[in-house]
């Protein structure tokens, strides 16, 4: 049995599938989270710019995602983590839609002041790219589209999303008015998904060992400290080595870089257990073969 493109938890084949009902839930926890919090959102400040907000850091996130599909399914020995792929991409623009319908509505619905706001702020025109380029990548998901354009030209066109989320980390930096630490450890995460596929490619493999990705981990935290370092120097006219000295002191809090480097070696023992699992599995299927 084949099942109907609207029934989201069902697999190509039609069965009921755990993942797939796993990553529908996950999609919209921040919006039942929002309805269970209308209330508090209603007697805010600024409601509609609440939700703005969340909208646009739960796109964000979704995104992040979506592009740790590849790395994950390898180092998760789980191909069949693909599958949710789509569905994660789909619902980011679904919240990246929602995010600019919110804007549109804190414009007053005046098309007029909306276009003026966005062509009139560098902020929203990087947003605005980024935007139209997940609608673009959204319109083409389909198996229809995919056959239209043919595999080759498709991968292509969806290779994009590189340069789309780079512009969403652009977007998201310059409407931060002052701590840049979560924007900054998103840069990161950011980061060591694109530095693990350039060494994946460099190193012509699609599994990179854990002693790869301890390095990746290692390499990736001293980019986002340097980073960061040299960003508060330009912002705030400082030495950025005085703001590098101030990496170990954790009482004004854990620098992203620290949590990047946490977070990659978080992955490099994740691999390091499945692999020992893996090893194990299949020694014991070899001796029940035997
Ligand atoms: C035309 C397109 C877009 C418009 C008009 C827009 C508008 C805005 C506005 C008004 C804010 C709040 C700024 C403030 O309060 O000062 C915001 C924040 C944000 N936007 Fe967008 N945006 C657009 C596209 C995008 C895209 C494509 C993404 C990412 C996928 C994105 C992600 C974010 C994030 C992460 C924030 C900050 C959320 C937080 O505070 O945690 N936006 N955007």
């Amino acid at each position: 049995m084949m099942a109907a493109s609207w029934q989201l938890w069902r697999d190509r084949r039609g069965r009921l599938s755990t993942l797939r009902i796993a990553a529908l839930i996950f999609l919209l926890t921040p919006l039942i989270k929002a309805i269970f919090q209308a209330n508090e959102i209603a007697h805010g400040a600024r409601p509609l710019n609440e939700l703005i907000h969340r909208a646009g850091f739960w796109a964000l996130v979704f995104l992040g995602v979506t592009l740790a599909i590849t790395p994950f399914r390898r180092i998760l020995r789980y191909g069949n983590l693909a599958d949710i792929r789509r569905m994660l991409g789909v619902g980011t623009f679904c919240y990246i839609a929602a995010h600019l319908t919110l804007f549109f509505a804190d414009q007053s619905y005046d098309p007029g002041k909306f276009i003026h706001e966005i062509t009139h702020r560098v902020y929203l025109i990087i947003g605005a790219i980024a935007w139209i380029g997940l609608a673009a990548l959204a319109a083409t998901s389909t198996d229809g589209m995919v056959r239209r354009l043919g595999g080759l030209r498709w991968r292509r066109l969806h290779q994009a999303i590189y340069a789309i989320a780079l512009l969403a980390l652009i977007h998201y930096f310059q409407q931060t008015k002052a701590d840049v630490t979560v924007p900054t450890f998103a840069a990161g995460l950011f980061l060591w998904l694109m530095a693990y596929r350039l060494l994946a490619w460099w190193q012509d493999t699609s599994e990179l060992s854990t002693l790869s990705l301890l390095g990746l981990a290692f390499a990736v935290s001293v980019l986002t400290f340097a980073g960061e370092a040299i960003g508060i120097a330009i912002a705030f006219h400082v030495s950025p080595l005085r703001v590098l000295e101030t990496m170990f002191d954790f009482d004004v809090g854990i620098r992203p870089g620290w949590q990047v480097l946490a977070a990659g070696f978080a992955v490099a023992a994740i691999d390091a257990v499945m692999a020992r699992w893996r090893n194990r599995t299949t020694r014991a299927r070899a001796v029940a073969a035997e």
